[in-house]
């Protein structure tokens, strides 16, 4: 789950209004993870259209056997808001501990209490932060070896400046034999990513614009959510799948107290998805010191699992 969606009302307002000043109008896409977005998210990675879930799932059963053991070490999860992908990681490599991160303290601790039961004799140690910023890993894992994870493709959520910082901060974070496993989707035609994002149930649609009613409800805007409508965008040049909410017609928005004007068929752009190829990611991950050890892609190449090694690995 992205970044500070419950940070103090003060600094939501000064973010949407930021975002709602420039020339092409942005909001930030944390803010689709409320309860009902993350519900919608939930239904969205059911969806025929969206392959990237199942596929990375069916990968991962392929991967897991195959991954490099790492007896007794911790295994750190980006983004953790449940442990399913992680369960099919534990034994493999050896991990003796299950380290969380996730900035939806609620998640964890239901995580944290189902994992207590189901596997009392694993270490689980939930951290509540945004995996973005600079984190501290707990002190019980720290003479322990670290296994990173990455699923999701949430990697494509990240522009190129972010995903950068992000690689380098993981590999300090992680420090000395680490490893790290990066879920990412693949590039691919814009006839299987369009559906993907913009699908027949209209799931994704409700889910773009699910944001301004999470703004209305946080922070009081008045957006008119039939007002503005879905739309999902290939933007080759950028290798990337944009969503946007398109504006039906000249209006007016109040956000804490200053007056928005939308102009008709002007958008707003809410989500990238950036789709790498195998090469792209490889050198992205090697800029940011680590060095690509295998990459795994099923086959009809929708989607890739790379594994990243620290330089300090011995194979
Ligand atoms: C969370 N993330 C990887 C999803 C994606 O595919 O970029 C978010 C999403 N947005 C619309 N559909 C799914």
């Amino acid at each position: 789950m992205p970044d500070g969606y419950n940070a103090p009302a003060a600094s939501i307002v000064e973010e949407v209004l930021m975002g709602l000043s420039q020339p092409q109008k942005t909001l930030p896409a944390k803010f689709f993870y409320d309860a009902e977005g993350c519900r919608l998210f939930g239904k969205i990675t059911r969806l025929p259209e969206y392959y990237v879930t199942r596929t990375e799932q069916a990968l991962l059963q392929q991967v897991a056997p195959e991954l490099p053991r790492m007896p007794g070490c911790a295994l750190v999860e980006y983004g953790a808001s449940d442990e399913s992908k992680a369960m099919m990681l534990l034994d493999h490599i050896g991990a003796s501990a299950y380290v969380p991160v996730d900035i939806a303290d609620s998640a964890l601790q239901d995580l944290t209490q189902r994992l207590h039961t189901a596997r009392p004799s694993l270490s689980v140690h939930p951290v509540a932060a945004d995996f973005l910023r600079p984190l501290a890993l707990p002190h019980q894992t720290s003479s322990q070896q670290r296994f990173g994870f990455f699923p999701g493709s949430t990697i494509g959520n990240l522009d190129h400046a972010t995903a950068h910082r992000f690689l380098v901060q993981v590999r300090e974070t992680l420090g000395a034999n680490a490893r790290f496993l990066v879920g990412a989707d693949l590039r691919k035609d814009s006839s299987i990513l369009i559906p993907a994002y913009d699908d027949a149930q209209g799931v994704t649609a409700a889910f773009n614009l699910n944001l301004l009613s999470h703004l209305n409800r946080e922070i009081g805007t008045d957006f008119e959510l039939e007002n503005f409508s879905h739309r999902a965008v290939w933007n080759d040049s950028e290798g990337r799948i944009e969503m946007h909410l398109v504006c039906a017609h000249r209006q007016t928005v109040s956000v804490g107290g200053t007056t928005i004007v939308f102009d008709g068929g002007e958008t707003i752009h809410t989500e990238n998805s950036y789709k790498h190829t195998v090469p792209q990611l490889r050198s992205m991950a090697e800029r940011a010191g680590w060095r690509s050890e295998k990459v795994w892609t099923d086959p009809a190449e929708l989607f890739s699992i790379h594994l990243l090694a620290a330089d300090d690995v011995v194979n």
